[in-house]
């Protein structure tokens, strides 16, 4: 069968690579893909916003199952848009992918099926935030409702932050604003809990952490995620119940009775605190470079997965992984998340001697006359898996090491919490 993958990061490199290992897929196109997934698939140089395009090479090169990996085009409607027609397109509605869409809706559902999450106040206006400030305590977080790339998440520690915070987001940084979110501050452990479901039946996809801050120590700005490990130090089974119930189950209960279908990936990012769970955001897809950490230790055969999934079967689909650590390094192009440069050749990628348990995949790059070059902040991913933590990172950086790339920087201290120095 054809299979198509929209996007063009080292999720989609992951994504790509998995759905590969099928016996049944003879061809993958990827819309635009990048430099590792022209190694194994096509790349075919149509922008992901355009649907119209999408729908007419797949419907004539006779693509029978789309899968998506950014948010983008899901809170766009992608999956609305393909209803009509003989293709699968694997990925949640227009209506369920608000839960990324906005934070606000999200919190909605929240509040009327008591889903443990940050206390919160919704503002129309500046004055009506501002004017909360003064009845309040402090850090607290003011967001921006809609999609911001991982931006648009302030974390205050005083008034003079939280105004500026307000200000910049009704001036419209992150596009138009119509509200904004005030929440309290949780203390604990951010963990990411996956899901797959198709609306009804819910199947556990594995756990991870992700450091989002660009410097060590996770410290200075957000950024996608600069590396990640699975699985999370916090799961187990008593937790793993908590979530499943006082979270994802009530609410894709509610998605079904707004009348949508989920059908894809969950990602719920949360915080733990005192071993009781609290939401603090739903992404409608999986994670980068989650994904990319998680994969390598999947043992059933993603495509079937996906297709139980859209065919309503998950429930009968036994979903089996690696008993082993995986830990995922991102290399970036130097300036990252602000202004970097692109173009940058990399060299030596052939001289890397990949492990079985070793995984490279592209993010931002592209093929040019059969050289690589940058072409994004995230450029590549190095993953290893083994029996320990601090195997896996050290493993990375040897490859990190004899690549030699001189555009790139990287985090050193990924994993910190889950290895003993
Ligand atoms: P979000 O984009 O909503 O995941 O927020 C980005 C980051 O901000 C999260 O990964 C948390 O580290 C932090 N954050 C967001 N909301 C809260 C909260 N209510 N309490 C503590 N930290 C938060
Ligand atoms: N790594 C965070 C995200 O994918 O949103």
């Amino acid at each position: 069968m054809k299979v198509g993958i929209i996007g063009s990061g080292g999720r989609e490199h992951a994504l790509c690579l998995s759905i590969k290992k099928s016996p049944r897929v003879n061809k993958i196109y990827c819309f635009p893909g990048n430099a590792g997934t022209s190694d194994i698939a096509e790349n075919i140089e149509i922008d992901f916003s355009d649907l119209n395009r999408i729908k007419e090479f797949s419907i004539k090169n006779k693509i029978s199952l789309l899968i998506v990996g950014p948010e983008k085009p899901l809170v766009d409607g992608i999956v609305d848009f393909f209803k009509n027609t003989e293709i699968n397109i694997f990925g949640p509605d227009k209506i369920s992918s608000q839960l990324e869409g906005s934070k606000i809706f999200t919190k909605k559902i929240c509040e009327k099926h008591n889903i443990p999450t940050a206390k919160f106040g919704i503002f129309e206006n500046a004055n009506g935030a501002i004017s909360f400030l003064d009845k309040t305590q402090f850090p607290l977080v003011v967001k921006a409702d809609g999609l911001a790339s991982g931006k648009g998440v302030y974390i205050c520690e005083n008034k003079d932050d939280a105004n500026l915070a307000i200000k910049e987001v009704f001036d419209g940084k992150f596009g138009l604003a119509k509200n904004i979110l005030i929440e309290e501050f949780l203390v604990g452990e951010e963990m990411s809990y996956f899901i797959i479901t198709n609306g009804k039946e819910i199947k556990n996809f594995e756990t991870a952490q992700d450091h989002k801050r660009v410097l060590e120590n996770d410290k200075g700005s957000n950024t996608g995620g600069m590396g990640a490990y699975s699985p999370s130090r916090l799961i187990n089974k008593k937790l793993e119940q908590k979530i499943l119930t006082k979270i994802i189950k009530p609410t894709i209960k509610a998605l079904e009775e707004m009348g949508s279908n989920y059908r894809g990936f969950l990602y719920a990012g949360l915080m733990i605190v005192n071993e009781e769970p609290f939401l603090i955001e739903y992404n409608v897809r999986m994670g980068d470079p989650e994904c990319q950490t998680i994969l390598p230790k999947l043992k059933t055969d993603l495509l079937e997965i996906i297709e139980a999934c859209c065919d309503g079967n998950l429930k009968n689909l036994k979903i089996e992984w690696f008993n082993q650590k995986s830990l995922c390094v991102v290399l970036c192009s130097k300036g990252y998340p602000d202004k970097y440069n692109k173009d940058i050749l990399i060299e030596n990628l052939d001289k890397l001697n990949l492990d079985e348990g070793d995984f490279l995949y592209h993010a931002g790059t592209k093929k040019n006359n059969n050289k690589i070059y940058s072409n994004g902040g995230r450029v590549i991913n190095f993953v290893s898996l083994s029996s320990s933590f601090k195997e896996s990172r050290s493993k990375i950086f040897n490859h990190i090491d004899r690549l030699n790339w001189g555009g790139g920087f990287f985090r050193k201290d990924i994993g910190h919490k889950v290895i003993n120095e």
